[in-house]
Formats: structure tokens, C-alpha cells, sequence
């Protein structure tokens, strides 16, 4: 079959392929459109047949139901009874908007569209396009999201074209979509209502107008032995090709903690995808990070959540790491989608940052000129399991000069190099809880522990490798000596190396599910 695709703009509505879109429906076939939310597949939702087609084209199993459009609402009650009377108060404040009403279904409503329910779901979109579309169809439309069942929901008529080009009779292409998540569902055949899935218009904002409503409690606990009571949301919709997780903490920890799995898996040759914000996107370097949006507006993180995941199903990643956002407002949906995607999986921050007990190491030196640059150097260029700012400071540095000429030659002879290196005072304010201070001779550690109180985590290099061999001081002699003395450096940074290494080992973080 031919997918006819068509532009359309919303603010200048062409009558004439509204039209022939009515006019595809009304014949029982396919046509997607977009809506406020996410894209929607319709058909005619009074014909049996169209609703069996739906499902085809989606791959959907025939027993979750489809969202029956409306336009106006006095239709309502041709597709619904026993409507209870707080529905004209909140048809009033939330429709037409990206809401969705369960009530008991009228005769002429199929079982096809209801998958078999004797409850129907009502939602009166407020695109233009959508509003044209369902009165020329004949007033009305079933919608499920127009991606193939299991991919995320489609926000631009390209994701639908990626999906069902081929198996449906036509796109109208109006642009990106306002909202990017599905409608909030609510079940009105139970008193008082309740949320069966969130969505853009949240509990606080139904309450402020009908009083409490009760929240689906399979929604909140993934171990739930119960089904959840929108058919749909037992389903594990919006999968990415790559295994997602949810790394989950405070922010600080959050952004920690990614980096560091981050780090280990291009180390192993995996990188890795992440899924950031504008605010943490500059503490990333490893692996392929997408900023979602930014976490002033959580509206520019829900219109880009599904567009993100199907730029990763382009990537060549098989994990995905996510901050996760707070769940509260719109927040609860972004939340109830991602952990949807990911399946449940999640990882504590805490649990990874917590191995992390040096962030930054620093070698002193007297001058920071020679030795103390040189570690630093052969440590940089060690295999690490995890990312060290490394550096090194002197004791007595008056102004900041490059390192020596011998100690760059005798690196430049292991393919190392000391250029752009500048000495530079070490400054107490600079020892953080997570700074690891090594020195090269014990005079400068007193030092350091006479004028600040770091005294935790100042060590001499020796003392922390438990190595005793003496670190010769080349200065003033010749290059051999310079020589000598890297060797022994060599020697001891590979020790530390493994012993910072082995720190990182002890009790692995593990993966919760
Ligand atoms: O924003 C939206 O609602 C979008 C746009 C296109 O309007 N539509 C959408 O449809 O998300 P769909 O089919 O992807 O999701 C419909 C959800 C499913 O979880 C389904 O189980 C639930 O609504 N549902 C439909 N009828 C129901 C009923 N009678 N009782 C309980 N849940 C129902
Ligand atoms: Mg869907």
C-alpha cells in the first residue's frame, strides 16, 4: 500500500485535504494525524472493521482498547451513558486538552474498539487539524498512538512515516506536536475518579476542580501482582533497542555516577548513550549524550523524552543511562514513561559514587617542576577503572615557569611529554574531601599538615603504595640522573595505579531491577 504523506498547517487549514482525509475514513481506511499529545492512527470508530485494522497496521494486541475521538460535546453522549455529572465540570476546564474520560459504552460503539470493554474511552482533542479531521469524518475518530506497538509514541509525522509507512492509507504531516506524552486517562465509572495514566493534566489540577481523585496504585509499584486497569499500560511500551536505566539520587550524585559508568564502558570499548539535560549536558566527556531539555520547563523535557529514544535506536549503543526527574507535576508522567522504557531498571547513584573515594589526585613537589609533574604524567597515562582529575602542585613556587628541560627530555624518551605544563603554589583551599594528596618527599607532607587540616588524605608516595624505594632528587645533575629517577617514578605510579584500582574493586555496585 502507498502511504500518501501531506503537509498541513494548522493555522491555514487546507479544506481540500481534510477532505480527502474525511473522506479515507469514512471508506474504513487509515489515515494518522497529529494531535496536542502524539500522533494518532485513525479510523472511523463506529466500524468493526477499522478498528480491526488499527490493529494490524500497529502490531497492537486486539484486546487494549483505542481513545475514540470527539469534536464537540454533545457527541458524548451518543457514545457514552451513565455519565456521572462532575464530567461537565471537568469537560469544561480540560476539553478540548489532552484528556481522556472512561464511562460505560452506547450500543453503538463496537466491541472491535473497546477490545471487548463495555466501557468506552472519550477524548476531545484541541489541535485544529485533529478538530477538522474528526467532523468531516463524521464525528468519531479511534486513535491509538501511530507508532508500531512496542516503539515510542510518535511527536512528528516522520517517527509515524519511520513505523507504519507502507501499511497505512495517509500522513497529515502538521509539524511537531505541542505536549509530546500521551493524554492523562481517567476513569469516570468509579467514584470519585481515577487516574489510570498520567499525562499532561495532573491529579493536583483535577482536584482543584472535582475534589480528590484516587491514582491507579498498580501505576506506582512496578511488583504489583495486580494488572494495571488501562489494558495499555501493562504492556512494556516505548522500548528502546538499548537496555535503559535510570540512575537515580540527587543530582550531584546522579551526574557523578554517570560519568563514572560512563567512563568504564568506553574504556571497555562500549560507549555508552545518556540522556542529560541543557543544565548537566557540560559535565559529560564520554560516551553520547542528548540533552532532553532543560529542567527549568519539565514541558521541554516531555516533548522531547520519545524523540530522544528514537535517536538512540540510530546510535550505536546497547545501554542508555538517564537522570531521573522529580515526580511531581508533569514530572509524574515523564517519570511513568521513562521507567516504562527502561523496563523498571534502575541504578542507586549513591551505590557508584560511593566507591569513589578520591575524585582528584595531586602531586607535591617542592618546586612542581619536575617530579611532581612527572607523576602526574605517567599516572595519566595509566589504565584507570576510574576518572581522576590528576595534577600536581609545588611548596615553593614564586611564579609559574615550564617544567625542566631535562625532566621533558627523559619523558619525551617514553613517548610522554611535560609541554604546557606551568608550576604552580599549592593552595589549601584547593584539598577537597575527595582530594587524594601525594608527595614526593616527607618534609612537604609536614608541611602541608603544619598549615592546613587535611591531615586525611595527605600521604607521602611511598607511604601510599607501601613502596620504600627512595625517589632521587635530580636537580642540578646530569640527564642520567633524570633517567634514573623516572624509572623509579614508573615503577611507583604502576603500583598506584593498581592500588587505586583495587580501591574501586571493593564491593561493586549492583544493578537493581
Ligand atoms: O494522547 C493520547 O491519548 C493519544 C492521542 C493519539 O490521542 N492516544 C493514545 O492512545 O495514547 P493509545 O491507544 O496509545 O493508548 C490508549 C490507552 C491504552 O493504555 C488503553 O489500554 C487505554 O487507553 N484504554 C482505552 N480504552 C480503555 C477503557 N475502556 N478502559 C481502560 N483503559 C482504556
Ligand atoms: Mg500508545
Amino acid at each position: 500500500m502507498e502511504t500518501k504523506i501531506i503537509k498541513i498547517d494548522k493555522n491555514q487549514i487546507n479544506e481540500e485535504v481534510i477532505k480527502e482525509a474525511g473522506a479515507l475514513l469514512r471508506e474504513g481506511k487509515l489515515v494518522a494525524f497529529p494531535t496536542e499529545t502524539v500522533y494518532g492512527l485513525g479510523a472511523d470508530a463506529l466500524q468493526e472493521e477499522a478498528a480491526k485494522r488499527t490493529y494490524e497496521a500497529k502490531g497492537r494486541p486486539s484486546d487494549n482498547p483505542l481513545i475514540v475521538h470527539i469534536a464537540d460535546y454533545d457527541d458524548l453522549k451518543k457514545i457514552a451513558i451513565n455519565i456521572p455529572p462532575e464530567t461537565d465540570m471537568l469537560a469544561a476546564h480540560f476539553w478540548p486538552g489532552p484528556l481522556t474520560m472512561i464511562f460505560q459504552k452506547s450500543d453503538i460503539v463496537p466491541y472491535g474498539t473497546t477490545g471487548g470493554l463495555d466501557t468506552v474511552a472519550v477524548r476531545m482533542p484541541v489541535d485544529p487539524i485533529a478538530q477538522a479531521l474528526i467532523r468531516e469524518a463524521g464525528g468519531f475518530v479511534s486513535a491509538p498512538s501511530a507508532n508500531t506497538s512496542g516503539r515510542p509514541s510518535p511527536t512528528t509525522a516522520q517517527h509515524v512515516e519511520e513505523d507504519l509507512n507502507g501499511k497505512i492509507d495517509m500522513i497529515l504531516d502538521g509539524g511537531t506536536v505541542d505536549i509530546g506524552l500521551e493524554s492523562t486517562i481517567l476513569d469516570m465509572t468509579v467514584s470519585p475518579p481515577m487516574i489510570l495514566r498520567p499525562g499532561a493534566i495532573t491529579e493536583e489540577m483535577f482536584e482543584k476542580v472535582i475534589g480528590p481523585v484516587n491514582v491507579d496504585q498498580t501505576l506506582l509499584s512496578e511488583n504489583s501482582t495486580q494488572a494495571p486497569k488501562a489494558p495499555g499500560m501493562k504492556y512494556r511500551h516505548y522500548a528502546p533497542k538499548a537496555k535503559l536505566m535510570i540512575v537515580e539520587g540527587d543530582l550531584r550524585e546522579e551526574i557523578l555516577a554517570i560519568r563514572q559508568l560512563a567512563y568504564e564502558a568506553d574504556r571497555k570499548g562500549h560507549p555508552v548513550g545518556i540522556i542529560a539535560t541543557s543544565e548537566t549536558l557540560p559535565f559529560y566527556n564520554h560516551g553520547i549524550v542528548k540533552n532532553i531539555g532543560t529542567r527549568e520547563n519539565e514541558k521541554s523535557i516531555a516533548r522531547n523524552l520519545y524523540g530522544v529514544l528514537r535517536e538512540f535506536d540510530e546510535e550505536n549503543v546497547d545501554t542508555i543511562y538517564s537522570e531521573s526527574f522529580a515526580v511531581q507535576g508533569m514530572g509524574t508522567a515523564i517519570m511513568n514513561r521513562l521507567e516504562k522504557a527502561a523496563g523498571h531498571l534502575r541504578i542507586s547513584a549513591s551505590e557508584v559514587v560511593k566507591l569513589q573515594k578520591y575524585r582528584r589526585i595531586t602531586f607535591v613537589s617542592g618546586t612542581d617542576s619536575a617530579r611532581g609533574p612527572m607523576c602526574a604524567e605517567l599516572l595519566r597515562h595509566c589504565d584507570l577503572k576510574q576518572e581522576y582529575v590528576i595534577d600536581s602542585r609545588g611548596m615553593v613556587v614564586l611564579f609559574p615557569e615550564p617544567a625542566n628541560q631535562k625532566a621533558e627530555a627523559v619523558m619525551k624518551s617514553v613517548q610522554m611529554t611535560l609541554e604546557g605544563h606551568s608550576s604552580l603554589q599549592l593552595d589549601p583551599e584547593e584539598i577537597q574531601e575527595d582530594t587524594l594528596i601525594l608527595t614526593i618527599d616527607q618534609s612537604e607532607k609536614e608541611k602541608i599538615l603544619a598549615e592546613c587540616d587535611a591531615s586525611e588524605n595527605v600521604y607521602t608516595l611511598n607511604e601510599f603504595t607501601g613502596d620504600n624505594t627512595e625517589i632521587p632528587d635530580p636537580y642540578g645533575k646530569p640527564l642520567t640522573a633524570y633517567g634514573e629517577c623516572l624509572e623509579v617514578l614508573e615503577r611507583i605510579i604502576k603500583k598506584l595505579a593498581d592500588k587505586l584500582n583495587s580501591l574501586m574493586e571493593e564491593g561493586k555496585w549492583e544493578e537493581q531491577s
